[in-house]
């Protein structure tokens, strides 16, 4: 009897860019919030779910394409998501499809199948790519909410992103298991971290794994610098050394250094190489053995951390709410020590970089020594 009087709605859930631990926790979330018995007859509105496959790709061909020959989107239930929150990746698939792309421009296809698919709702769980083409959505009347997550960490308005704590766990890890190999072998190693253009996993993967210098992209370096603080640290005993370099990072006068020509639909270009670079530049100076190794997508990859589940799930509940007040066109974020919610538009102005005069000691290239000021 109850249920013939609600309200019957739609929400799309999907998620884009690179994918990353927390993803999966913040879908279940969505799912056993909009589901939830108990709410439902509160808010007098029945909640559908569909789980859009492969990012905003989902919405361009929702019934499927050579690739991927079974349709996109499916209903999703608290049955199906009952233990997604405890692994990595996402278990709706990703893409960095840009419908926005000006080169090929799909966002009408998009509008029209988010018609066509009777979605009243979108939840957009993504970076500054996915939640801008969700700004965009709602500039032309689509009711979209967003989920912050990147390891990058890059978002404005929001003090965490999903993924970051797993990946800084990650960095931590493996250069704990290169410690042991480097000082055996009385080499330096140089650990190159993803991040883009902010150096947020560099440098927090750097004071957690306590690496000697850590290199971002906020704070170009000096060479010369580096190869002297090597050799101060060999001349005061030290018997190998850990040197963090963002792949944004770059020696001044220099541009990023890139893997591959070309960039992606959203523009971007793929970064990586600084620390083979800096590898062979350090051992050509200073004579010290010097390996480098890129942890790429290592990063990305395996089970989330306490945290990102943690989050996920706040995450997925507080989009939920926001679409429940009817609060569109913004992304879900947490502030101070608080979840709350900024516009879409504010969280993709700019990105949120390192802040070189407080947050880093521009003369060791590291992690700040004075914290509540002298
Ligand atoms: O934005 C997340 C990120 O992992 C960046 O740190 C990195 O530059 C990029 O994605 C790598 O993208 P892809 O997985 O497409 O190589």
């Amino acid at each position: 009897m109850e249920k013939e009087r609600m309200e019957k709605k739609r929400i799309g859930v999907l998620t884009g860019g690179g994918d990353c631990a927390g993803l999966n926790s913040a879908i279940k979330w969505v799912i056993k919030t909009a589901l939830d018995d108990r709410l439902q007859r509160t808010r007098k509105v029945q909640y559908e779910v569909i789980g859009i496959r492969d990012g905003w790709k989902g919405l361009v061909q929702p019934e499927g394409d050579e690739e991927t020959p079974s349709p996109r989107v499916s209903t999703l239930t608290e049955e199906m998501v009952r233990t997604w929150d405890r692994y990595g990746g996402t278990n709706l698939g990703t893409s960095r499809t840009n419908p926005y792309d000006p080169k090929n421009n799909r966002s009408k296809i998009v509008l029209e199948n988010i018609e066509r698919l009777h979605l009243d709702f979108l939840v957009a769980i993504g970076g500054e790519d996915t939640l801008g083409v969700a700004h965009k959505l709602f500039l032309e009347g689509v009711k979209v909410v967003g989920i912050p997550k990147t390891i990058d960490k890059d978002l404005s308005g929001t003090d965490y992103t999903l993924g970051f704590e797993t990946a800084v766990n990650v960095i931590t890890e493996e250069i704990d298991r290169l410690r042991t190999t480097a000082g055996s072998h009385r080499r330096i190693f140089m650990v190159e971290t993803m991040g883009r253009h902010a150096g947020w996993l560099a440098l927090e993967g750097g004071e957690s794994s306590g690496a000697y210098i850590i290199l971002i992209p906020e704070c170009d370096f000096e060479m010369d610098k580096i190869n002297e603080l090597v050799l101060e640290g060999r001349r005061k005993g030290t018997r190998y050394d850990i040197i963090i370099a963002a792949e944004g990072a770059k020696p001044s006068g220099y541009s990023e250094i890139s893997k591959e020509e070309g960039i992606d639909s959203f523009g971007h270009k793929m970064l990586g190489g600084v620390g083979e670079f800096l590898a062979k530049e350090i051992s050509n100076s200073t004579k010290i053995e010097t390996r480098s190794i890129a942890l790429s997508h290592l990063q990305r990859g395996g089970a989330p951390c306490a945290y990102d589940r943690r989050m996920g799930r706040y995450f997925g509940i507080a989009a939920v709410d926001l679409i429940v007040k009817e609060d569109f066109g913004k992304m879900v974020s947490y502030r101070n020590g608080k979840i709350t919610s900024i516009p879409l538009k504010e969280a993709i102005a700019r990105l949120s970089l390192v802040d070189i005069r407080t947050q880093y000691d521009i003369e060791r290239y590291n992690g700040r020594r004075t914290i509540l000021g002298f």
